[in-house]
C-alpha cells in the first residue's frame, strides 16, 4: 500500500520531537508500509536535503536508543521531502494537490500539526482544491478548541470538507500500550467483568501526575490550564474506558458509541458542586528529586499574578445502573511528587470478616506510566503458628504483572501506533467529534465557575501531591488517595 503523509507544521516542535522520530521507529521496526513519502510543509524555503539535515540534527534531542545511526538515517531520510507553503494562498494548495496527484498514492494522510487556529483555514482550502477524496484522511492534533463553542466551530468547518470517517482527532493517551490494555483487560478476560460494578467497587481513582513544570510553554499553558490540557481529553478518555459497557464488536464506532454513553452519563456540574467537588491548584517553589524548582509564577512567559491552574482534582459520578453511587476521582497536575499515571480500583471490603485485624479491601492498580503493568492487592494467610483459639492473621500480598518486560520487543510508542493507524485507516484510537464535544460540555460549567470565582487556585509546593483540599475531597467520602493509605 503506497501512502503520502503530509505534515503541516513540518518544522515545528511536534514534528521533530514526536512525529518524525515515531515514523523513524515504525520504519526501523519494519512496520511502515513500503512506498511511502513523508512531506513536511513549512513556511520557509528549504530544499529536501536541508530539511533532512535539520531533522538529523534534531535527533540529538531524542532518547539515545531511539536515535538512528548515520547509515540508518541516510536510508530513512530518502522518505523525507519538504515543501514551502503559505497557508493562506489557494495556489499553494493547488500545487500540493499536483504533487500528490502526480504519484496517485493509495492513501493520503494530512496531519495538521500547526497552531490550531489555522485548522479551519487549512481544511477549507484543502476542500476547495479537492484534496479531500475518499483516500484522504486528515489528522487533527489537540488542543481542539478551548471550549464547546470553539470545538464545535472547528468540527463544523472540518465536516464541510471531510466526512467524519476521514477526520482523525488525536488524543495521544489512546495510543499508549497501557491504555489499550485497559480494553484488553476488561473485554479480553472473563475474570473482571462480574466484579466491574457498584456492588463490588467502592471507588475508582485516576491519577495523571507529572513532575515536569510548564517548561518553555508558559504562554500557551497559561491560556490553557490543566482542566483543558489534561482533563477534558486524556483523563476523561481514561474514565470512559474504565466505565464503558462492553461494546458489541471491536469496531471503532461500536467502541466510541459506548464511550460517548459514559460521557453523557456523567453527572453535570453546577456552580455549587464545582465549589464542592472540584479543586484547582497552582504550584509554588519546591524540590523535586533533590532539585529546587521555581514557582509557576516565576516560569518563563507566565504573566504576573496568573490564576491559571496547574493542578485539578475532581469527584465525578457516572449516573447509570452499573456505577450509581460509585465516586470516580480524577487528578492531574504539573510539578507533582513523581511522574506517575495510574488507575486504582478499590473494591469493597468483604461483607462479613472472619479473620483478625482490620481487613484491607482488595485493590487493582492499573499502572500506565512510567511502568506499564498491573498490581492486584490481596490478603493471604501468613501460615505461621497461631495460638489456640486466636483467629488467623492475614497479610497483604500482591500479584505484580510487568507488561513492559513481558512484551518488551513488541512495545510500540503512542505516536508510532497512532501514525500507523492513521495510514492504515484504523479509527479505534481516534476521538469522534461527538465524544470530544460531550467532554467539553461536561467541563464547561467548571471553566465558567472558575472564571467567575476570584478565590483563584490553591497553592501547593512543587514536589507534593497537590493542595491539601484534594485529599479533603476524598476524606469527605471516607476514602484516601492511594499514596495516603
Ligand atoms: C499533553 C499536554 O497533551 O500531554 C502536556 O499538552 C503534557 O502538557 C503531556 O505534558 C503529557 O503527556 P505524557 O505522554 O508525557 O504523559
Amino acid at each position: 500500500m503506497s501512502f503520502d503523509l503530509v505534515f503541516f507544521g513540518g518544522t515545528g516542535d511536534l514534528a521533530w520531537r514526536k512525529l518524525v522520530p515515531a515514523l523513524f521507529q515504525a520504519w526501523r521496526h519494519g512496520k511502515l508500509p513500503e512506498g511511502g513519502r513523508i512531506l513536511a510543509v513549512g513556511r520557509h524555503e528549504r530544499s529536501d536535503d536541508e530539511y533532512r539535515r535539520f531533522i538529523e540534527e534534531r535527533f540529538c534531542d531524542v532518547e539515545s536508543s531511539k536515535r538512528p545511526s548515520r547509515e540508518e538515517f541516510a536510508r530513512f531520510a530518502a522518505l523525507l521531502h519538504y515543501r514551502r507553503m503559505d497557508l493562506s494562498l489557494p495556489e499553494h494548495y493547488a500545487g500540493l494537490r499536483q504533487w500528490v496527484d502526480a504519484r496517485g498514492a493509495d492513501t493520503v494522510v494530512l496531519y495538521l500539526a500547526t497552531d490550531p487556529h489555522l485548522f479551519p483555514q487549512i481544511c477549507a482550502q484543502l476542500g476547495a482544491v479537492g484534496l479531500n477524496g475518499v483516500n484522504v484522511r486528515v489528522v487533527l492534533e489537540k488542543p481542539l478548541g478551548h471550549d464547546l463553542a470553539s470545538a464545535q466551530e472547528i468540527n463544523r468547518v472540518v465536516s464541510a470538507s471531510f466526512r467524519e470517517s476521514q477526520a482523525l482527532r488525536i488524543d495521544h493517551y489512546l495510543g499508549k500500550s497501557a491504555v489499550q490494555n485497559l480494553t484488553a483487560l476488561r473485554f479480553g478476560n472473563a475474570l473482571f467483568e462480574p466484579l466491574w460494578r457498584r456492588e463490588s467497587i467502592a471507588n475508582i481513582q485516576i491519577t495523571i501526575a507529572e513532575s515536569l513544570g510548564v517548561g518553555t510553554r508558559g504562554d500557551f499553558y497559561d491560556r490553557t490550564g490543566a482542566l483543558r490540557d489534561m482533563v477534558q481529553n486524556h483523563a476523561l478518555q481514561l474514565l470512559t474506558m474504565i466505565a464503558m459497557e462492553p461494546p458489541a464488536t471491536g469496531d471503532a464506532d461500536a467502541i466510541r458509541d459506548e464511550k460517548l454513553k459514559v460521557l453523557k452519563s456523567l453527572k453535570p456540574f453546577t456552580p455549587e458542586s464545582v465549589d464542592r467537588d472540584a479543586v484547582r491548584g497552582q504550584y509554588r517553589a519546591g524540590t523535586i528529586d533533590g532539585q529546587a524548582v521555581p514557582s509557576y509564577l516565576e516560569e518563563l512567559k507566565v504573566p504576573p499574578g496568573s490564576a491559571c491552574e496547574t493542578f485539578v482534582a475532581l469527584r465525578a459520578e457516572v449516573q447509570n445502573w452499573r456505577w450509581a453511587g460509585v465516586p470516580f476521582y480524577l487528578r492531574t497536575g504539573k510539578r507533582l511528587a513523581a511522574r506517575d499515571a495510574q488507575i486504582v480500583v478499590n473494591f469493597r471490603p468483604v461483607p462479613h470478616p472472619i479473620f483478625a485485624g482490620a481487613a484491607r479491601a482488595n485493590q487493582l492498580v492499573i499502572k500506565l506510566q512510567p511502568e506499564d503493568g498491573l498490581e492486584l492487592h490481596l490478603l493471604a494467610a501468613k501460615g505461621g503458628h497461631t495460638a489456640a483459639k486466636m483467629p488467623e492473621q492475614l497479610a497483604p500480598v500482591s500479584l505484580d504483572l510487568d507488561f513492559d518486560k513481558a512484551f518488551l520487543s513488541e512495545r510500540v510508542g503512542a505516536y508510532e501506533r497512532l501514525l500507523l493507524d492513521a495510514i492504515g485507516g484504523r479509527l479505534n484510537l481516534f476521538v469522534r467529534s461527538d465524544e470530544q464535544e460531550q467532554a467539553w460540555r461536561w467541563v464547561e460549567p467548571i471553566l465558567q465557575r472558575w472564571r467567575n470565582d476570584s478565590a483563584g487556585p490553591r497553592p501547593y509546593a512543587a514536589g507534593s501531591w497537590g493542595p491539601p483540599a484534594a485529599s479533603a475531597l476524598m476524606a469527605r467520602d471516607g476514602f484516601a488517595w492511594a499514596e495516603e493509605e
